[in-house]
């Protein structure tokens, strides 16, 4: 993929004294007294801060935060509390401006965050007024933030149209390329974990991994769909029985190509829905009318923990049952253990993935953790995303 990388404009010494404007992401989670209560996509910034720093440049950072109203800044919308946290981790002050739209002032070596992009008039739409402004900031615009790499918005898209110079930072260069090495150039076998609740949110991410893996595993709620598809019984379970039809077209693609999408043998399986529930494990022929499937069974998650041993990639989305409940989270224990100890070449993202990724303690034994929700979802359909896409015409141009 043929874009400009930043470490390269930094090693060629072309970022010093340069303004440089980089969108991160930086769209954390906060509890319920206002603390941020994961700070993983501020911790990846750093590194793309730091080396813009130390190259000598003039730095503003950006990112959005939640999806406030444009033109009607609210204090819940700011950038505050993370611009404390990346000024922890980067062991300086890191000032928060506001209304800076039409002008930044910041020294070269000193980094400035820009209050949150999206309360600007004209972000989401990605207005050519407000991108051709943004873009009169810079000298060099770094887009580092993969999360967001979905959006065509003014600061991920607009930005990079008319900047003197739009280039990669660090962690978008580096989510890159490990879903390259994942999905465009696999060490095979490759194996596809996507679970989750629905199939529906997932249709087209499991319709284009059929054309492309080996091993399609499925689990949560999709599971369910599939072992309809499959003619089995799921009791009152949740499940889409309209996309049944598009659940054996996955199937019978997969096998068209000597591939396979492993059906559970065995489930986990509860009267009621809730943490206290009582759990019994049954083989899947044994599931009645008023059972709800809250996991797969111990024999297929050994089964499945097998098969990934030989995998040479695994690419996981999803957690396989309901893991935060201890009664129904073995599935996804097994399999996340299983994925750890493997030697492919790992890579996961997704929200619900990440937190059974924390829960288990493996993050050091994943291959690469993508910072992206939706933007990782989208890689997996097949799309490509456009804030990349315009870094490439660019690079091209
Ligand atoms: C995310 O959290 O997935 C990204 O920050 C994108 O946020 P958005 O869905 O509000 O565009």
């Amino acid at each position: 993929m043929s874009i400009i990388r930043f470490a390269d404009l930094c090693a060629q010494g072309k970022a010093k004294g340069q303004r440089v404007f980089i969108r991160a992401d930086l769209n954390v989670p906060f509890d319920d007294h206002g603390h941020i209560s994961e700070d993983t996509r501020i911790r990846a910034s750093v590194p793309g801060i730091r080396m813009a720093l130390e190259a000598g440049a003039a730095v503003m950072v950006t990112s959005h935060l939640g999806r406030p109203t444009e033109g009607a800044f609210k204090p819940e919308d700011s950038l505050a509390p993370v611009a404390r946290r990346l000024g922890e981790l980067l062991g300086r002050e890191v000032p928060v401006l506001t209304d800076w739209v039409s002008g930044v002032s910041v020294a070269a070596g000193q980094v400035v965050m820009l209050e949150n992009c999206r309360a600007n008039p004209g972000e989401k739409k990605n207005s050519e007024a407000l991108a051709r402004q943004l873009a009169a900031l810079c000298d060099i615009y770094v887009n580092d933030a993969f999360g967001t790499a979905h959006r065509a918005e003014g600061t991920t898209y607009g930005i990079a149209q008319y900047a003197p110079i739009a280039c990669a930072g660090p962690l978008l260069s580096a989510e890159i390329d490990a879903i390259s090495k994942a999905l465009a150039n696999p060490k095979r076998p490759l194996a596809a974990i996507v679970a989750g609740s629905k199939v529906s949110t997932k249709l087209t991410i499991l319709q284009a991994l059929a054309n492309n893996v080996d091993q399609l595993i499925v689990g949560g709620g999709i599971a369910n769909t599939f072992m309809l598809a499959a003619g089995l019984k799921i009791g009152k379970s949740l499940a889409e029985p309209d996309l049944v039809g598009e659940a054996k077209a996955v199937i019978e693609a997969m096998k068209a190509r000597g591939a396979e999408v492993p059906i559970p043998t065995d489930v986990v399986c509860a009267k009621t829905f809730g943490a206290d529930a009582t759990a019994s494990v049954k083989p899947v022929r044994e599931v009645a009318d008023d059972d709800l499937i809250l996991d797969i069974g111990p024999d297929t998650a050994a089964r499945l923990a097998q098969q990934l041993k030989s995998a040479g990639t695994i690419v996981w989305n999803g957690p396989l049952g309901v893991f935060e409940w201890d009664a129904f989270a073995n599935g996804t224990q097994v399999v996340a253990h299983a994925i750890a100890d493997s030697e492919a070449f790992s890579i996961a993202g997704g929200g619900d993935t990440l937190a059974a990724i924390v829960k288990y303690g493996i993050e050091s034994k994943i291959g690469y953790i993508s910072t992206g929700g939706g933007a990782f979802l989208e890689v997996l359909e097949g799309k490509t995303l456009p804030a990349l896409a315009i870094l490439m015409q660019r690079a091209s141009a």
